[in-house]
């Protein structure tokens, strides 16, 4: 059962404005949103002229996107597994979605030899704030380590702590709890941690080097 906001996420944070604003003046840019949810954003960017195409693989949300929205390419698929040819993409997108699935750091690999050289990662995640007594993993170090070791060249990043707050202060408001935040979280190191260390959000744009 889909919930009633379709899935958690942290709307206001979306990245379509940056990449409208990236891309301005191009055409037949190839676009892949990685858990896409229902389709907000691959809409928004369909209705902007971008060859955009949705993957989940949650089919029931799949199903809802191509309800709500006609004629847009939403696919059920796993991050995992996509199935799509290499140096295809001119963009691809995470958002609110990277660090819940199982394995993000191989899923970013992945899907950087999807990208055409040069080609551009819009990502917007979650971080957990660094602490002396508790490890680095899902910090901003470690993704930036992440994105070093993948020779990924950050060309922005924008540290989203106050919106990230104000969107967890509706969701407790809303639902009375944090729990759905864990809805199809794969992740189980972040099921562990996420709701005792303190986070915050970013948001990067990323370049393929090589
Ligand atoms: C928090 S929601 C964000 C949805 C959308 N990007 C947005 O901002 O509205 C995370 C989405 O990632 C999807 N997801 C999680 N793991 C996935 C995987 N391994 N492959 C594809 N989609 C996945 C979930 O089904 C969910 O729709």
């Amino acid at each position: 059962m889909i919930d009633k906001r379709d899935v958690f996420t942290s709307s206001g944070l979306d990245l379509v404005d940056e990449i409208i604003e990236l891309y301005k003046g191009d055409d037949n840019i190839k676009a892949l949103d990685v858990g896409c949810g229902s389709g907000y954003s691959v809409n928004c960017l369909c209705e902007k002229g971008f060859d955009a195409t949705g993957i989940d693989y949650c089919e029931e949300i799949i199903n809802l996107g191509k309800e709500k929205y006609k004629n847009i390419d939403l696919q059920v698929m796993d991050a995992n597994n996509i199935d799509f040819p290499k140096n295809y993409f001119d963009l691809i997108i995470f958002e609110c979605s990277l660090s819940i699935m199982k394995n993000p750091e191989s899923i970013l690999s992945n899907c950087k030899e999807l990208l055409k050289q040069k080609g551009i990662i819009l990502l917007s995640d979650f971080y957990f704030k660094k602490s002396d007594n508790q490890d680095n993993t899902y910090t901003i170090d470690y993704w930036n380590t992440v994105f070093d070791e993948l020779n990924l060249k950050i060309i922005k990043f924008e540290d989203k702590y106050s919106e990230w707050r104000n969107f967890l202060g509706m969701v407790l408001w809303e639902y009375g709890d944090l729990s759905g935040l864990l809805m199809g979280n794969e992740n189980d190191q972040i099921n562990k941690d996420i709701l005792k260390k303190e986070t915050g959000y970013f948001f990067t744009i990323l370049k393929k080097e090589d």
